[in-house]
């Protein structure tokens, strides 16, 4: 096995090294504070790997997306969202009777306990859908019997999985339908899963939004070790319970530098139009350093060339539009913005490219989704990923998660009595 050699106080420490099914190369660190008494550090944990996985592949230089193996664009083609959350949790494509049990087990959790549906009804309809669905996730953990969550068996998975996959569907619209003064109607277990949802939300049944739907929460639907999954693993490493757990990766995904961003870019779109729909503008105050602005769904941590789900989400946001006879301002100020970006030298030396969010919203919009719950979609998506990720933590049996720090504060002190300060 090859080692890494790293040299702290003139003496040589070999740390060996993990080389990944697609050549990634890790040099393992596990053992180093205990051999040399140093620890490393990378705020943001820009070089760090937290696991090793098999779900998804990401190759950010080369804007590859892959989950167990299958090319995003593929998975898009060809499958379906229930399919893709199946293959992500369970690793291989279901045969027909696991992924009917699969969609009998979300169709189990298509009532909330009348308990939820009060959490959700105590809220003022002003109130983001992020921290609705973050308080009822974890809300369902009083109606579920307490578990181990240190000795899962895999009965316990295919239980628990495809019901939250069901919860967190009618926690959305039972949301949207409070807000809009209106009760929720039945899930019907006829419908596919996007169908099932466009019905709970707008009481009608509409193919084309079902299928764009179906399309975005593929792509959506997990992203290896982003920070919202990272937040579900933490909590999940502790052995909270699922709900908890899934609530971690709800409160992450909620911030503008992360999921929250799709709303962000949608709002930055309605004000650019209304200032004129100069965008030129706005690419010069998001290269100023002294101006808080950025430009919202463009950058990423991984991806230093285009993110392939933005490609795929800006075709079909043509091709939604049309179809729903939807004409947009934003979408012809959102490629005029990419058109100037991408042959902007601040944005070409950084690697800047349209990330996932930069598009999504206007199809989102298209399709009759309030701004303030494009985030909620995006966890609808991301719940199975979250699912496959903290399941693999807990079945690799992974120590729970507790970084270390380099203390950088005050040195030992006396107290001081209040008359002498
Ligand atoms: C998602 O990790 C994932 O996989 C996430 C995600 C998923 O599927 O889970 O892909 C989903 O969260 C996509 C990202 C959505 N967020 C946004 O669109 C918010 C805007 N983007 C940025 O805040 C930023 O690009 C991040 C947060 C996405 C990435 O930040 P990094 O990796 O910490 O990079 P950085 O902030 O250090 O930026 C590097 C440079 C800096 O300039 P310099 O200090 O080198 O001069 O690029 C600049 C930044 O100022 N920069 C931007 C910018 N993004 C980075 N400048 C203007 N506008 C931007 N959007």
């Amino acid at each position: 096995m090859s080692v890494a050699k790293i040299e702290v106080n003139g003496k040589i420490y070999e740390a060996p090294i993990t080389i990944g099914s697609e050549g990634e190369i890790g040099i393992d660190i596990s053992k180093f504070r205990s051999q040399t008494g140093s620890i490393t550090l990378d705020g943001g944990f820009k070089n760090t790997g937290a696991c090793t996985s098999d779900i998804t592949f990401v190759d950010g230089a080369n804007g590859v997306l892959r989950y167990r193996g299958y090319a995003i664009e593929e998975l898009c083609d060809k499958s379906n969202f229930l399919e893709v959350s199946n293959l992500l949790v369970n690793g291989e494509l279901p045969s027909s009777s696991s992924l009917n049990a699969f969609a009998d087990k979300i169709e189990e959790a298509s009532a909330l306990p009348e308990g939820i549906h009060n959490i959700i009804k105590s809220f003022p309809k002003s109130a983001h859908p992020m921290g609705v669905l973050s308080s009822a996730l974890c809300g369902l953990s009083g109606f579920f019997p307490e578990k181990d969550y240190g000795s899962l068996t895999q009965a316990d998975y295919d239980e628990l999985i495809p019901k939250m996959m069901g919860y967190i569907k009618m926690i959305a619209a039972a949301n949207y339908r409070h807000n809009q003064g209106l009760e929720i109607g039945k899930s019907d277990s006829s419908l596919s899963y996007c169908s099932d949802f466009i019905n709970l939300m707008f009481g009608k049944i509409d193919d084309d939004v079902a299928e764009a739907l179906d399309v975005l929460f593929i792509l959506h639907a997990d992203h290896e070790q982003n920070c919202s999954a990272t937040a579900a693993r933490v909590a999940g490493s502790a052995q909270a319970n699922i709900f908890a757990s899934m609530s971690s990766g709800v409160n992450a995904l909620w911030g503008p530098r992360h999921g929250g961003a799709n709303q962000k870019v949608i709002e930055m779109l309605e004000m650019i139009e209304k200032n004129g729909g100069d965008y030129k503008k706005f690419i010069e105050k998001a290269k100023d350093k002294s101006d808080p602005f950025r430009l919202m769904g463009f950058g990423h941590r991984v991806y230093k060339n285009f993110d392939p789900r933005a490609k795929i989400i800006k075709v079909y946001c043509e091709t939604v539009l049309n179809k729903l006879g939807v004409k947009d301002a934003t979408l012809d100020i959102a490629k005029g913005l990419e058109e100037e970006a991408l042959k902007d030298p601040y944005f070409v030396e950084r690697k800047l490219y349209p990330n996932v969010d930069f598009y999504s919203g206007i199809i989102y919009r298209a399709l009759g989704i309030p701004t303030n719950m494009f985030t909620v979609m995006f966890a609808i998506g991301r719940l199975p990923g979250w699912m496959a990720q903290w399941k693999e933590l807990l079945t690799q049996n992974m120590a729970i998660s507790r970084p270390r720090q380099i203390y950088t504060g005050k040195n030992l002190r006396s107290y001081t009595s209040i008359e002498s300060r």
